[in-house]
């Protein structure tokens, strides 16, 4: 099954996690949970494939190795979940790739940043994100999946032709209706 996409393939997700989200299940457990990383990614990739989508998952300690994550998901149009960890309070070069995005881009959290430490309300993220889930622990992830989907239906709904138009000889396109435009960025 695929959802929002007229190929056959599965569409492609990135479930990028930054820095100390490797150490799930060790890691303050009275706040993100027992679950470990490698249950995070067996969810993500499985409800994934309920979705038609092929998920990857991936965590990094490093800023820049997160960031060229999300250029690679902005060159090639795929839908990402990002959880920044604490990059997400302060890491402005993350807003600023993540501003560049072609495609969904949900900022989950799985602890409720709004109810915890002061320096936690605040996502620099946020705004140039497609929308924010927290507090939901590892179901975080899997609403996220969802609303990736919904956002994916909706806008094939609205767009149903991403067809270019032809080009006559001059090279110019010679479509002037609705099939002429540019898909909007979901
Ligand atoms: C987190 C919340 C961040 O404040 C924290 O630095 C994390 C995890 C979360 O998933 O709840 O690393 O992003």
């Amino acid at each position: 099954m695929t959802v929002g996409d007229q190929t056959e393939t599965a569409r492609r997700v990135l479930v990028l996690n930054g820095p100390n989200l490797g150490r799930l299940g060790k890691r303050e457990p009275s706040v993100y949970g027992t679950a470990t990383y490698a249950d995070l990614a067996v969810t993500c990739r499985q409800v994934g494939r309920e979705l038609g989508f092929d998920v990857e998952v991936r965590q990094t300690e490093y800023e820049g190795e997160l960031i060229t994550w999300i250029h690679e998901a902005c060159d090639n149009t795929i839908p990402v979940v990002l959880n920044a960890g604490a990059f997400t309070h302060y890491s402005y070069a993350v807003m600023d790739a993540v501003k560049m995005r072609t495609a969904p881009l949900v900022e989950v959290h799985l602890s409720n940043i709004s109810a915890r430490e002061d320096f936690r309300h605040q996502s620099v993220i946020t705004g140039a994100a497609t929308g924010i889930i927290a507090g939901f622990g590892l179901h975080s992830y899997v609403l996220a999946l969802h609303a990736i989907a919904a956002q994916i239906a909706e806008s094939a709904q609205r767009e149903p032709l991403t067809v270019r138009p032809m080009a006559n000889t001059a090279g110019e396109p010679t479509a002037t209706g609705p099939d002429a435009r540019e898909p909007d960025v979901l």
